[in-house]
């Protein structure tokens, strides 16, 4: 105690041992592959069971430890904000809804984010796709953030082809727009640019290569030789997104024979994650979890997710503790001998190498799924803001639902399930749940409400939502911004608008 209040002990400690940590870890610092798939069902992976034939997908899943019972959020931005910070999205401003073009907040830059912590320790970092995370001024941009380089775009989605957003362009080499790509489907233009990537990289330094693909992501296009595979299935839209998918595996059997060419694979953890549920009304299933992208049930935030790599202790396994997107940015900053800091919150996310890689009993009992009540807003100029996701929050085997829509389940076209419409999606949307408590490990797929029958455990678990809640930052909501617009059509391309010499 008394050493610790010795404030030029602290101080002392503190810049030192980052240096012993580098110097100790080197040789042992893996090379980092994060593969997030955008909007991925449940159920569309080949090792959960679908039509949709991810043999790559499938080899690796069943090489490593396959985590059953892990969780990311209910949609893009706060998944992509809760794995670069290790925060829940109550702590990081993203719990409400996705960054929009025209949205003047992003990540907020108090964090530390994984790519810069990696970097302090030596780390080549690349951002290959989707960030997500804000572009408002030049310093929230990917390569202002930690990361060497950046290809891809920074909203929600855009056209596969022309890769335009709200029609104008969204993808970029590190700031600058890049054009003369029209007509090249994004996901094999971001497999070139990983093979680059890996070929141009110096293997003596540790590779940490985020590769954050647009597919599966509506708008549903695939190009038309990936849809013959998938005639069986007569749903149009359905059979498309069974060949975005099949693109994704193609193009992880290509990632993984580039490091494999370059002698890397051997050193290579190798993440992969779906960043929500699937959206049924954009072809992805979760059946039989119920909900969808955008929700708390299980269908919205438990994912596919598995890790892979020598490195293991365990090998082929199947892991069902319980874990969470927060999780990675701690495993990831100790595995790579980083600092973890409390600024400017301490980290939601726990260290969870040792129960994936030796199948120690998982550190997490508890997991706060989000908290997000609709209450009085700024005026929103042209987006619409009804998507309050509600509150959920998991402590061992049970769930406290509060507030939530009353989301259904949707079984796959191919199975003989039928797609939503819109009108059916609103009309779930605007039928709320107040409270609800399920049993997830006796009861999956929440069929069986059981708050009746535990007053206690509903009790308890309100009390640590309110806990929770007490530590929310408010939700990063400010009115839209019409300058984006603006500097948009000037630029006819999504750049970063607050920043002078694009708005000029
Ligand atoms: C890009 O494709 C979309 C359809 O997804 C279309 O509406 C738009 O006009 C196209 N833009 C360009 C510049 O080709
Ligand atoms: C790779 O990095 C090492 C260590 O920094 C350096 O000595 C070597 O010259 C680099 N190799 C190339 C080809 O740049
Ligand atoms: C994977 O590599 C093959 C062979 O080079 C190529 O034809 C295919 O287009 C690549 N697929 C993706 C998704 O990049
Ligand atoms: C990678 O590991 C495999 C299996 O242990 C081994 O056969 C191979 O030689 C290793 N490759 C490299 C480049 O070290
Ligand atoms: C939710 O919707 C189902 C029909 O899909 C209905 O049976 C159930 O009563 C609804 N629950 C609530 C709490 O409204
Ligand atoms: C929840 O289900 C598990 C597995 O069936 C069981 O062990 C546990 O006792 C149940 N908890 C409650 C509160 O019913």
């Amino acid at each position: 105690m008394f050493l610790f209040n010795n404030v030029t002990f602290t101080t002392t400690v503190v810049s030192i041992i980052p240096c012993i940590f580098w110097t100790k870890s080197l040789a042992s610092q893996p090379h980092i592959l994060l593969l997030l798939v955008d909007d991925l069902g449940w159920s569309d992976v080949g090792y959960h069971g679908s039509q949709i034939k991810t043999p790559n997908v499938d080899r690796l899943a069943r090489e490593g430890v396959i985590l059953e019972n892990y969780y990311v959020q209910q949609y893009c931005t706060p998944t992509r904000g809760s794995l670069m910070t290790g925060r829940y999205p109550i702590h990081t401003g993203l719990q409400h809804r996705a960054i929009l073009s025209l949205t003047p907040f992003g990540l907020p830059l108090e964090f530390s984010i994984l790519p810069e912590k990696l970097k302090e320790v030596g780390y080549k970092t690349h951002l290959v796709g989707k960030w997500h995370l804000g572009h408002y001024t030049s310093v929230s941009t990917p390569t202002h953030r930690g990361f060497d380089s950046f290809f891809g775009f920074y909203n929600y989605g855009h056209d596969h082809f022309n890769h335009t957003h709200d029609g104008f362009l969204d993808l970029f080499e590190g700031e600058k727009v890049a054009r003369g790509y029209k007509g090249q489907y994004t996901s094999h233009l971001y497999v070139q640019e990983v093979e680059r990537i890996v070929e141009e990289h110096n293997s003596s330094k540790p590779l940490f290569l985020y590769m954050a693909f647009e597919n599966v992501h509506d708008p549903i296009q695939a190009p038309e030789k990936y849809l013959n595979k998938y005639s069986f299935i007569k749903d149009r839209d359905r059979r498309t997104y069974a060949a975005m998918m099949d693109v994704v595996d193609e193009a992880i059997g290509n990632i993984t024979q580039a490091f494999r060419e370059k002698g890397l694979w051997n050193d290579t953890l190798v993440i992969f994650s779906s960043d929500n549920g699937g959206d049924p009304f954009y072809r992805g299933f979760n059946y039989p979890l119920r909900g969808y992208k955008k929700t708390l049930w299980e269908g919205g935030v438990k994912a596919c997710g598995f890790v892979h790599g020598q490195m293991l202790k365990r090998k082929g396994v199947i892991s069902r503790d319980l874990i969470h997107v927060t999780d990675w940015y701690p495993t990831l900053v100790n595995l790579a001998g980083a600092t973890l800091d409390s600024n400017p919150m301490p980290v939601d996310g726990f260290d969870v190498w040792e129960t994936i890689s030796s199948g120690t009993p998982s550190p997490r009992t508890e997991l706060l799924h989000n908290i997000d009540f609709p209450e009085k807003r700024p005026g929103l100029l042209l987006t619409y803001d009804t998507w309050y996701s509600g509150a959920a929050i998991r402590v061992g085997d049970m769930k406290l639902l509060m507030h939530v829509p009353n989301a259904t389940w949707y079984q796959v076209p191919e199975e003989g399930g039928i797609a939503p419409d819109m009108e059916e999606i609103w009309d779930q949307k605007t039928n709320i749940v107040e409270l609800a408590l399920y049993n997830i490990t006796a009861d999956p797929t929440e069929r069986y409400d059981v708050s009746h029958k535990y007053p206690n455990i509903v009790r308890h678990l309100k009390d640590r939502i309110h806990e929770h809640w007490k530590t929310a930052v408010p939700p990063g909501i400010v009115p839209d911004d019409i300058m984006a617009l603006a500097v948009a059509i000037k630029n006819k391309a999504w750049v970063s608008w607050r920043d002078t010499c694009n708005a000029k």
